[in-house]
């Protein structure tokens, strides 16, 4: 995005980005998961954000529900509320993985216009994690009743029943949450993260 203003100028970066992984011990970047409500995103990101953190790893987790309660608060589910939401997440990722991060978010970012943007904004390594759970899959689960009342029509715009869902063209990693279960999908993402995120 084009900034408004103008006479700005970026502040000079003293410490360098190598410096913070040098004392980090490992890269940063963005694990940005994306998928369907009930595709698993918030379980594994918490799951594998404690992993990261016992190891001592500079970790911070994003979640599509809580931000909508702070930073996100004014924005609903209308396709350019949605483009405004993954935008914010998207700078906000960045910044902290230019901070020294890894950086996981979770939210169904369903446009893969909006997930590019996220994409191109990412100060260090950008890695799309698609769940891949079918709609029937997560229509059986719906952990929280939102799928049921989408189809009453008592949801509008719901991701999968009345608003579109866009799967990636050629995600980093694609992993099939509706047969993997949580143990299995966290033991492929913890040997993703060690190799993508090792100096
Ligand atoms: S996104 O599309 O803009 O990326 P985000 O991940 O922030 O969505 O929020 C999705 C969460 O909001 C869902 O997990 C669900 O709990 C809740 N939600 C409420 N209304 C909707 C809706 N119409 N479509 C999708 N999710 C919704």
């Amino acid at each position: 995005m084009i900034p408004k203003s103008t006479n700005i100028r970026r502040a000079r970066q003293e410490i360098s980005l190598h410096k913070r992984w040098e004392k980090n011990s490992h890269a940063s970047g963005v694990i940005w998961f994306t998928g369907l409500s009930g595709s698993g995103k918030s379980t594994l990101a918490s799951e594998l954000e404690q992993l990261l953190f016992d190891r001592n790893k500079q970790v911070v987790s994003l979640d599509g529900d809580d931000l909508r309660y702070g930073l996100c608060a004014d924005l609903g589910f209308l396709p350019e509320d949605r483009a405004e939401n993954i935008r914010r997440v998207g700078e906000v990722a960045s910044l902290f993985s230019a901070s020294g991060a890894i950086v996981l978010t979770a939210f169904i970012s369903p446009y893969r216009a909006d997930r590019l943007k996220a994409r191109k904004a990412a100060v260090g390594n950008f890695h799309e994690i698609y769940l891949s759970a079918d709609l029937n899959t997560c229509i059986d689960r719906d952990p929280k009743g939102l799928y049921a009342k989408a189809q009453r029509g008592e949801i509008s715009h719901f991701t999968g029943i009345s608003a579109p869902y866009e799967a990636p063209e050629s995600p980093e990693l694609t992993l099939d949450t509706g047969l993997l279960d949580v143990k299995k999908s966290l033991k492929i993402l913890d040997e993703y993260v060690e190799k993508a995120f090792s100096l």
